[in-house]
């Protein structure tokens, strides 16, 4: 039975709904591939232990609206291999300000506690509820930007498309003796441009975190001309930048926690690239097709076994913790650890060492 003082559910109503274990489940922030893993796996176990799930729709907004739904073994039928998730999430909804309006609807379900699937955006509008709010975190966000784990989920198949879409315009490039500008997704964080553009093998690899000089990227690619290539491909991370200045925004989005869209460095840099080397250049943007895809099995692995936990942690209990991958395993960690901001790339990271030793501006 809930601990119904702790989490201030009227017991007598409880009562009456149920006297199984309910937890509730919901997934927040910009989707990423994984997040259907982690809800298939999590489930599973709960539902095998007999504990109700009740999986909230579309993050916050289906608390205040009451949009949840009791979660069964066919909801979750391959659910694993789908792109997106299953409940839905969003990247604009907020509790700042309605926390009591939140506990109140929340208290509504029955549950015992709840599970969110999200980045530091989810984590850090969910601790405002404070300690006496039974929370489980599982990091997420394709960008591998969270502090508090070496790895997060979404990340590798993000980069999976970063790779083959090197790849792949590298055979127009050279068909059309070309330079081209990928644009990545990353936010102030340049891991998808760097993982991704390393396991392509791109020519160069311009990353927030390195700012450029335009002189130097300038000379790299007419030295790569005199030295016979074809066609170029950059890997750029939307708020890479040159030496003292500001990421490019594209636009911002109301009531997001964080409301600037980077993007069009890559178009810019196109632009630039064509009049400076007198080389043909294009851009191409990736965009939402880094998130929206089915995941890699690297991110299976960890997202089955990130649910598990999740799962487990909720039964016993052990409220306020995150699961995350460290030293090469999955573990959990309070969830403070994951609430520090953006972690950056190291500017001298053993990425960015490879990257120079392969000859790739960086
Ligand atoms: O944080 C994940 C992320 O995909 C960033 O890489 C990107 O800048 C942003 O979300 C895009 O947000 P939206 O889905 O609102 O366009």
């Amino acid at each position: 039975m809930p601990d119904c003082d702790r989490i201030g559910i009227d017991p007598v109503w409880l009562n009456k709904v149920s006297d199984q274990l309910r937890i509730a489940v919901l997934t927040g922030g910009g989707d990423a591939p994984g997040l259907n893993g982690v809800i298939e796996s999590c489930c599973r176990s709960l539902l095998k232990h007999n504990v109700q799930v009740i999986g909230i729709e579309d993050g916050f907004e289906g608390v205040f609206h009451g949009r949840y739904r009791n979660i069964t073994h066919t909801d979750l039928e391959g659910l694993h291999a789908k792109a997106g998730t299953l409940l839905g999430t969003s990247n604009r909804s907020r509790i700042d300000g309605r926390e009591e309006e939140f506990r109140t609807a929340f208290n509504k379900l029955g549950c015992v506690g709840l599970i969110a699937a999200g980045g530091d955006g989810t984590f850090d509008a969910l601790s405002k509820l404070g300690p006496k709010f039974n929370l489980i975190g599982v990091p997420k966000t394709i960008d591998n930007d969270l502090h508090g784990t070496d790895l997060t989920f979404g990340f590798d198949t993000a980069i999976s498309v970063v790779a083959e879409s090197i790849d792949a315009l590298k055979a127009t490039a050279d068909a059309h003796r070309r330079v081209f500008f990928i644009e990545t997704m990353g936010r102030s964080a340049g891991w998808i441009a760097l993982g991704g553009g390393l396991a392509g093998y791109a020519d160069g690899v311009l990353i927030p975190e390195r700012p450029f000089l335009f002189d130097n990227l300038f000379s790299f690619i007419r030295e790569k001309g005199k030295q016979g290539s074809r066609g170029l491909v950059f890997a750029v991370s939307e708020a890479a930048t040159a030496v003292n200045e500001a990421p490019r925004v594209a636009h911002r989005v109301a009531n997001s926690p964080v409301s600037e869209r980077y993007g069009g460095i890559a178009e810019e840099l196109a632009r630039r690239v064509e009049s400076v080397c007198q080389w043909e250049s294009r851009h191409v943007v990736l965009g939402h097709l880094q998130r929206s895809r089915i995941p890699t099995t690297m991110d299976r692995f960890l997202t089955l076994n990130m649910g598990l936990l999740a799962a487990k942690l909720a039964r016993n209990g052990a409220w306020g913790q995150a699961v995350c991958w460290r030293n090469g395993a999955v573990t959990s960690a309070p969830i403070e650890d994951f609430m520090k901001g953006a972690r950056r790339v190291p500017s001298e990271h053993p990425w960015v060492l490879a990257a120079q030793e392969l000859g790739i501006f960086v």
